[in-house]
């Protein structure tokens, strides 16, 4: 066994695969048997609507959830069977750009930046600074660094994250709604940078949002999640000329149809109502 076996990208397999996986929390499962594949160099837009479980489907791809059934691998390693090490080791390969913030509101937007290199490498002090004003220049910020995080807008704040998933340049990334509260230039600006990467460095790159332009101008594959199952998948255009009501209805943000606005009701809600001796 060759000793740098594990950092090596294997292109001929899947960077990500999730096989007949059902995900949950509790006696809530959120979505039932999905199937699907993330290689090397692909940008790969994950949609659904508000709750359909994408955030949580990030959970189950960085380990952070387990699977009630199916199997999760990543790097080619069954989530399910890794310990802890090999766990900590898979998620060093993988950058991830959380859906609520999780900046350090004491830190300036420099050392946020460079906060994953202090922790996880060795490089000079030179070193970071170049590093975190590029990837800063990449998101437009360069001459932001040295603001604290109560002097940025919320748009600039998700920018910071952005910079910061990915200055470790991670061979797996997700952005989990890297476009929110994001003005329509920076989004294009932020799709466009996502697409860049995943080129420059062949790295994966999972696109978590509601953005139909946006995601399909720049992803090579969607899959849309509705209703606790997987909808569709396929690219972009496969998508659009698709006759299907829930993707018709998705992609042309219709008020009526399939897809669901309300909140599901759950075990826990019919125990809560139950507590509460209300009828509705
Ligand atoms: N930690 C948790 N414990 C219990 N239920 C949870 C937990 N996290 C999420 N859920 C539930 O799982 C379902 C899917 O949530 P998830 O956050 O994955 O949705 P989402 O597709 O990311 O939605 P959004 O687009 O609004 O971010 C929701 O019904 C949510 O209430
Ligand atoms: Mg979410």
């Amino acid at each position: 066994m060759n000793a740098n076996e594990g950092s090596v990208i294997e292109t001929d397999r899947p960077i990500l695969e999730f096989d007949r996986v059902s995900l949950g929390y509790g006696d809530f499962v959120v979505l039932r048997d999905l199937t699907m594949n993330v290689q090397a160099g692909e940008v790969v837009a994950l949609m659904g609507g508000s709750g359909s479980g994408k955030t949580t489907l990030m959970r189950a791809a960085t380990g952070q959830l387990l699977a009630i059934s199916g199997e999760v691998t990543a790097f080619g390693q069954p989530l399910s069977q890794v310990d802890r090490q090999a766990l900590q080791d898979l998620r060093q390969r993988m950058g991830v750009l959380f859906q609520h913030g999780a900046l350090f509101t004491d830190l300036d937007v420099f050392e946020n930046v460079a906060f994953p290199l202090r922790e996880h490498t060795k490089l000079s002090e030179a070193e970071i600074t170049e590093k975190v004003l590029d990837n800063l220049e990449a998101v437009g910020l360069r001459a932001a660094a040295h603001l604290r995080l109560s002097e940025i807008s919320g748009g600039m704040s998700r920018r910071v994250a952005l910079a910061r998933a990915i200055v470790r340049e991670p061979e797996l990334v997700f952005y989990d709604e890297p476009f929110a509260g994001l003005d329509p230039i920076s989004m294009g600006v932020a799709a466009r940078l996502i697409r860049k990467l995943s080129d420059r460095l062949g790295c994966a790159s999972v696109v978590i949002t509601h953005d139909v332009p946006e995601s399909f101008e720049i992803a090579d594959k969607v899959y849309l999640v509705g209703q606790g199952e997987l909808k569709a998948s396929g690219t972009p255009a496969n998508l659009r000329q698709s006759t299907d009501p829930y993707v018709r209805q998705f992609l042309e943000g219709a008020p009526d149809g399939p897809v669901a606005f309300d909140y599901p009701v759950t075990p826990a809600f019919e125990q809560w109502r139950r507590q509460k001796g209300s009828g509705r």
